[in-house]
């Protein structure tokens, strides 16, 4: 049983009420110390430090990620190695500046080698991501990837099946776009095409709300 649980007296499950509970009411400080102190899944252990999110609390634009990667673990901020590069020109290209949007990742902690995370730590994680969505209150959402998509509209559908096209994510029915992962870009430059799109279509749809 996780440490922290035992010293409590209470099961693993009740510890995770208690956080989610917790951190529904939370303001930015506290949920920064919140994710910074958090141990709720394993990836903690293998963490230099959580990655919590950056840029403006107030922004219309809000994007996410799916994880941390080496160098995001090393800084301590999303989207800082070449993939982040990436995503700061397609931003650059939408006419946005990096510090104009806010940018999070749906796990705070890198999973090792970067591996998909697994679904308990999404589930463990989202309610941090869920409170930030809450506190931006952005006018759009875009998740960057095929994983973020996936969580964020529960759905196993292949990426190019959710881009072009305007979802709704949460309670408030935020709108949510989806595109392709600056990681997945390097990879496949063709598909660069698309992404440049997509983002088009971001800029449309922030335009026209
Ligand atoms: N990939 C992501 O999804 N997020 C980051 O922060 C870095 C790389």
């Amino acid at each position: 049983m996780h440490h922290y649980c035992q010293a409590l007296g209470i099961q693993p499950w009740e510890l995770r009420k208690k956080q989610t509970a917790t951190v529904e009411s939370s303001d930015w400080e506290m949920l920064r110390q919140a994710v910074a102190q958090c141990t709720a899944c394993s990836l903690h252990q293998t963490r230099t430090q959580t990655v919590f999110g950056v840029g403006n609390r107030e922004a219309s634009l809000m994007l996410i990620g799916e994880a941390p990667g080496f160098h995001e673990d090393q800084q301590g901020e999303p989207f800082v190695g070449r993939a982040g590069q990436l995503l700061t020109a397609m931003l650059k290209a939408m006419g946005f500046e990096r510090k104009e949007v806010y940018i999070a990742n749906i796990l705070k902690c890198r999973p090792p080698n970067n591996r998909d995370p697994q679904p308990i730590e999404v589930q463990t994680c989202t309610p941090f991501l869920e409170q930030q969505i809450k506190l931006v209150s952005p006018k759009l959402l875009v998740a960057v990837g095929r994983i973020a998509a996936h969580y964020l509209l529960k759905t196993k559908s292949s990426l190019e099946s959710v881009r072009n096209k305007v979802h709704q994510y949460g309670e408030d029915n935020t709108p949510l776009i989806v595109t392709y992962h600056p990681a997945y870009l390097l990879r496949n430059p063709v598909d660069k095409k698309k992404a440049f799109l997509d983002l088009q279509f971001v800029r449309r749809t922030l335009e026209r709300d």
